[in-house]
């Protein structure tokens, strides 16, 4: 049976003014998140892991992404890999957790492969006929490293990590952010009761600010609000209001009050790159948020901070309450919005001109992504 992204050509009107919201049940629809996990979170550049995790010469950590158990290593001359964590045998976990060896043996039947993914041994198999060790490597993944944060992509043939971030990199390196200065300084994990691409929705629009946020809307000046659209990413502006040291003083959020920070807001960078991460980048610390669908209607976001040296324990500690704060709200309207794109009330919907041309350019891309 034709599914209605093969039935309706065009689904997504490119003009925003005229333009409908994706139909409810992409939100709900199996097949759908078969397609997205296919053509869109197997096919991009993916936040992986951290530069930490693999602190050494001989480190490896095993991690997964979107069901695909993966692998990645640092050989002896400190060169990063990525892999399928599955044997060649019969599909075992070469690796679990993380830890520094100088090989890796299977956890079933003990086969041994080299940090480089090399079968390096495979006990008795001597009397299988044309068994060549050396056609029994681990299936490599691209991996790449930017600052502390490391990706990975599952299609061979995809863009080079340069190609698809150099913008977003350059940028950062233009404003004099050094990423390599930054080491982790906590990770939060949510699991939340919506399709992700209603926590992406949300995250993409600040028209939900003065609604959801009331102690954000407070500190934003909310008219100069705005969201500027790329090829495959998008970033915010989002100004604090200017303030006199005695309104400053019934400031909320310290991270909002002092004039140093003043300056680092108006020098932050917020980005959200295609499909599911978000960067938010300051002089002193930045922030990862990746959005993961884990089963139909169930999304984990994972929210990691890591700060230079210069940032203090205090300014990190009000940055991460703050955060949590919004997340809270975030999460709740959202569990209520997928419940209600569940309803036989709804199906598409309009964007406002003015706040949503993020949202908009974001479903042209789930569009273009599952269309092609
Ligand atoms: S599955 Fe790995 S050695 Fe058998
Ligand atoms: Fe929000």
């Amino acid at each position: 049976m034709a599914h209605e992204l093969e039935k309706k050509p065009g689904l997504m009107s490119s003009d925003l003014t005229v333009a409908e919201t994706l139909p409810a049940s992409w939100y709900w629809d199996p097949a759908v998140l078969t397609w997205e996990t296919q053509k869109i979170f197997h096919k991009t550049w993916q936040l992986a892991a951290k530069s930490s995790d693999l602190p050494e010469h001989g480190s490896y950590f095993a991690t997964e992404l979107v069901g695909e158990p993966l692998l990645l290593t640092r050989d002896q001359e400190g060169r990063l890999h990525g892999f399928y964590n599955v044997c060649r045998h019969r599909a075992g976990p070469v690796a679990v957790g993380c830890g520094t060896r100088k090989a890796l043996q299977c956890a079933y039947h003990g086969w041994i492969y080299g940090l480089d993914g090399q079968l390096k041994s495979a006990r008795e198999m001597d009397g299988t006929a044309n068994f060549e060790p050396s056609q029994f490597g681990l299936v490599p993944i691209q991996v790449a490293n930017w600052g502390p944060l490391i990706f990975v992509n599952l299609d061979p043939d995809a863009p080079a990590f340069e190609t698809e971030f150099g913008p977003i990199m350059k940028e950062v390196a233009d404003k004099g952010f050094d990423l390599s200065r930054m080491a982790p300084v906590e990770r939060r994990d949510y699991d939340i009761a919506c399709n992700w691409k209603v926590y992406v929705d949300n995250y993409l629009e600040g028209y939900h600010i003065p609604i959801v946020h009331p102690g954000l809307f407070q500190e934003l000046d909310y008219e100069r609000y705005e969201v500027v659209t790329y090829r495959n990413y998008s970033k915010q502006f989002a100004p604090v209001r200017t303030v006199t040291e005695t309104q400053a003083e019934e400031r909320r959020y310290a991270r909002y009050v002092s004039e140093d920070q003043q300056a680092d807001e108006a020098e932050a960078l917020y980005y959200w790159v295609f499909p599911n991460l978000m960067l938010n980048i300051y002089p002193d610390n930045i922030s990862t948020n990746v959005i993961l669908p884990t089963e139909l209607g169930r999304t984990l976001t994972i929210f990691e901070w890591f700060a230079n040296p210069e940032a203090t324990a205090e300014d990190m500690k009000q940055t991460i309450d703050f955060s949590e704060e919004i997340q809270q709200e975030d999460i709740f309207i959202c569990e209520h919005v997928q419940k209600g794109l569940s309803s036989k009330s709804y199906d598409r919907g309009r964007y406002s001109v003015k706040r949503e041309n993020g949202l908009h350019h974001f479903h042209l891309l789930m569009e273009e992504a599952l269309r092609d």
